[in-house]
């Protein structure tokens, strides 16, 4: 059976459709989501693939994780750049948490520079578009086998 990695995703990831594509690549979020469920499976793991622009949702899924002992890889979208109680519930993980972005964050807007999330992260990958995911799993696959 494969190891289960639950693949949050943030607000507006949904509507990749319409975000600027020069920034985030050209896969709509449905497109994105299979990427990650192939390059799970490639890896040895079943990828559980959600997105919400809900923090507290985004909340919950992160306590459910918690209990399971779940890792996790996180794009928290804007949530990266503000929200503490998204990274209390982080913080909160019994497995490995990495953080991904399509975009460099560092290379954008100075509100961007800022991730509340990193410091609590295992790891964080940024600036690939769609491959971020896929380097977080090999990534993920290379520590849990340690
Ligand atoms: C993002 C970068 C964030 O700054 C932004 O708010 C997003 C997406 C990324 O994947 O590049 O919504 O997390």
């Amino acid at each position: 059976m494969s190891a289960k990695v639950l693949v949050l995703n943030g607000p507006n990831l949904g509507r990749l459709d319409i975000r600027d594509s020069s920034i985030y690549g050209n896969l709509n979020f449905a497109q994105l989501k299979e990427f990650i469920e192939s390059q799970a499976s490639i890896q040895g793991f079943d990828a559980d693939v959600r997105q919400s622009d809900s923090e507290s949702e985004i909340i919950s899924w992160l306590h459910e994780a918690a209990d399971s002992k779940t890792p996790v890889i996180i794009n928290p979208a804007a949530f990266t750049h503000y929200s503490y109680a998204i990274r209390d519930a982080a913080e909160l993980l019994k497995a490995p948490l990495i953080e991904v972005h399509l975009s460099n964050p560092l290379a954008r807007e100075e509100f961007r520079h800022t991730s509340v999330i990193s410091g609590i992260a295992t790891g964080t990958i940024a600036g690939f578009g769609a491959n971020s995911y896929a380097l977080a799993l090999s990534a993920l696959r290379e520590i849990l086998s340690k």
